[in-house]
């Protein structure tokens, strides 16, 4: 059975980004067809200013709010990156084959090191090497596809590159995985901002849905969307960035086609509209039952436990073959 990774970050509230971009796909389809692992990937959120005690809360939240969406203990597993040691264990010794040059290269290190630095602060090492620790996630599972957005697809090559890398100086070890995206909302833009990515730890909050908003609130964010000069509804996500960004919001709750719903609309509005309630829609059962859970914090404790402990036993194999490879003694 192919293997599956996946993982979401808790820097901050999940997004509708998220659930489109990644969440929805991995409840509605991978879990299904795969061997698949999803992670909240605590370690990452460490790699900028932090503050423990928002971490602590918004790593519960972001299990909580994955099982909420529909993942299955019994179909698939979920866990906390920092419970299983083998992620930082692999990442040292992928430390070891890529380059200085390969990490400066990443576009997210670029921008990310960009921001901080004219926010006056300093960037964390961490923040360079955080696409090495991601290739461990990834290769410590032996895993073939990695379900993510579109802004993911540089980080999964550098996995790759990194496992044949690996593979052919020291022997086969790791399988090289690759990449797979949604059809629609690859890349869900923020509302005000429709050039810029709708990201999670962004501070800029009206053009960002979470997933948690109430009803009225998302109503309110899509209705005061940024949209393009002109009235016509089309689809030309160069030319029309935000009436496109909320044609494919709808297309994807709908599982329709942008370029097809937008013959249907005459104004702005009435796409507002009908995207507004989409969206209500679509994160009404997930709302509900993320309030269950809530309720029940022993059940999730409990399926972080056995997902990290199962994810462990998956690990340590490939890990392990890792370290004798590179060169390790094995301890006797
Ligand atoms: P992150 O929030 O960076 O941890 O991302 C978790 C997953 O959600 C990754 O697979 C991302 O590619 C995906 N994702 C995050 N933001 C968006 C977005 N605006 N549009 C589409 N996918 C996204
Ligand atoms: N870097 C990813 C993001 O920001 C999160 C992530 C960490 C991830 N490790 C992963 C995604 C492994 C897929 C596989 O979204």
């Amino acid at each position: 059975m192919t293997r599956i990774f996946s993982g979401v970050k808790p820097t901050g509230h999940l997004t509708l980004g998220n659930y489109l971009g990644a969440v929805r796909r991995w409840a509605d389809v991978d879990q299904h067809s795969a061997d698949a692992l999803f992670c909240v990937v605590d370690l990452h959120a460490l790699t900028v200013d932090h503050d423990p005690g928002r971490v602590r809360r918004l790593s519960r939240q972001a299990a909580t709010l994955l099982l909420a969406s529909g993942l299955d203990p019994k179909l698939c597993t979920v866990f906390v990156q920092s419970h299983v040691d083998e992620h930082a264990r692999l990442s040292y010794l992928l430390e070891c084959v890529a380059s200085d040059g390969e990490m400066r290269r990443m576009i997210q290190y670029k921008e990310k090191a960009a921001r901080e630095r004219t926010r006056g602060g300093s960037v964390r090492l961490s923040l360079l090497t955080y696409p090495v620790l991601m290739a461990a996630d990834i290769l410590a599972y032996g895993t073939a596809e990695v379900p993510v957005g579109d802004d993911q697809t540089q980080h999964v090559e550098l996995a790759r590159d990194l496992a044949v890398r690996f593979n052919q100086r020291y022997g086969h070890t790791f399988v090289v995985p690759r990449a797979t995206h949604p059809v629609v909302a690859t890349r869900v833009m923020n509302l005000q901002e429709p050039t810029s990515k709708m990201g999670k730890s962004e501070d800029v909050g009206p053009g960002i849905v979470y997933l948690l908003d109430e009803p009225e609130v998302i109503r309110k964010k899509v209705m005061r969307a940024v949209t393009d000069s002109g009235r016509d509804v089309v689809y030309d996500p160069e030319g029309r960035p935000g009436v496109s960004n909320l044609l494919e919001i709808l297309a994807a709750c709908e599982s329709g086609n942008p370029e097809g719903l937008a013959g249907v609309y005459e104004s702005y509005g009435s796409l507002k509209k009908d995207t507004a309630e989409a969206v209500v829609e679509l994160l009404r059962p997930v709302q509900e039952r993320h309030s269950e859970l809530c309720a029940d914090p022993a059940y999730v404790e409990g399926v972080l436990r056995d997902g990290a402990e199962k994810a462990r036993e998956m690990a340590r194999p490939t890990v392990d073959a890792a370290y004798r490879a590179i060169g390790l003694l094995s301890p006797a």
